[in-house]
C-alpha cells in the first residue's frame, strides 16, 4: 500500500466504511445503554461513530482505537469538542482496555477474524457488556458479477447465518442484527467520489492516479450493485 497516495486520498474524510448515526442509535436503544458508560470504538478510523456515541452518550466515557496516525488525528480532532471524557489512541484493537460496557467496532472486526476478534475481547467487556459490530454479509448465493468482483478481497465473506455461526464459536450470542445497505454506503462513496474528482483535476502523480483510480473502480462496483452489497450490524453479548 502507498500509504502516502491513500492519506492524499481519504485524509479526513468523514468515514471509511459504511455506516449513519441510525446505526448507533439502534444499538443504544437494544442495549438501553446510558449515564457514566465505558464505551470502545475499535478500529474507530477518521471516528464518525465516536463522535456520534459521544454525542448521543453525554455522560460517558469513550475511546477510539487506531492502527494509523493519520486517522488518530482525525478522530482526535473531530472529538476535540467532548474534553476529556473522549480519548483516541494509536494502537491496535486486539487490546482494547476495558472494561467497557460497549465495544463498537464498525467495519474493522474482519482484521481480527469475528470468532478470534470476539474472544480477545471477552476480558475487555464489563459484566453484561455487549459488542456492536458490522461486518460484509452476503444477501444471496447469486449475486450481479459487480458484487461478485466487490467482495474479491474478502473471500471469508458469508451469509447471516454464517456470521451467526462465527459469533457462537466465540462463546457470544447474537442479540439482533441490522442490515446495512444503500445510504450508509453512499455516506462514505459520496464525499470519496468527490475527492477523487478533485484531486484528478490536480494533476496527480502516477501513484496517485493508481489510487485514485482503484478507489474509483470500488465505487463503480457498489454503484453497479449497490442493492447487493450490505454489511450487517450484529449486536452480541457473551453467554
Ligand atoms: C474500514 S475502516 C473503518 C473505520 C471506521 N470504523 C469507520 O467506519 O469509519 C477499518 C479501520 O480499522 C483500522 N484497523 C485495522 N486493524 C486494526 C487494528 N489491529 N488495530 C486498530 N485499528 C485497526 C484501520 O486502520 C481502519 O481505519
Amino acid at each position: 500500500m502507498d500509504w502516502e497516495a491513500f492519506f492524499t486520498l481519504h485524509h479526513d474524510l468523514p468515514r471509511e466504511g459504511p455506516g449513519a448515526p441510525e446505526d448507533v442509535d439502534w444499538v443504544l436503544d437494544e442495549t438501553g445503554l446510558t449515564g457514566a458508560v465505558s464505551v470502545c470504538d475499535a478500529g474507530c478510523g477518521p471516528g464518525g461513530d465516536l463522535e456520534t456515541l459521544a454525542d448521543r452518550l453525554p455522560e460517558a466515557y469513550l475511546t477510539g482505537i487506531e492502527m494509523q496516525a493519520g486517522f488518530v488525528a482525525t478522530a482526535a480532532r473531530r472529538c476535540a469538542r467532548f474534553g476529556d471524557r473522549v480519548q483516541v489512541r494509536q494502537g491496535d484493537m486486539a487490546e482494547p482496555g476495558g472494561p467497557h460496557d460497549l465495544i463498537w467496532c464498525a467495519g474493522a472486526l474482519y482484521f481480527l477474524g469475528v470468532t478470534e476478534g470476539l474472544k480477545s475481547w471477552r476480558s475487555a467487556l464489563a459484566p453484561g457488556g455487549f459488542v456492536a459490530f458490522s461486518e460484509p454479509v452476503k444477501l444471496q448465493d447469486e449475486v450481479p458479477q459487480a458484487a461478485q468482483e466487490f467482495w474479491q478481497e474478502y473471500p471469508a465473506i458469508t451469509d447471516l447465518s454464517g456470521i451467526a455461526a462465527r459469533v457462537d464459536a466465540a462463546g457470544y450470542d447474537v442479540l439482533g442484527h441490522r442490515l446495512i445497505v444503500g445510504q450508509p454506503w453512499e455516506n462514505y462513496y459520496a464525499p470519496l467520489r468527490r475527492r477523487i474528482a478533485e484531486l484528478r483535476a490536480a494533476n496527480p502523480d502516477p501513484a496517485l492516479v493508481e489510487m485514485l483510480d482503484m478507489n474509483a473502480r470500488e465505487a463503480a462496483l457498489w454503484e453497479a450493485a449497490s442493492d447487493h452489497i450490505a454489511y450487517a450490524l450484529m449486536l452480541v453479548r457473551p453467554r
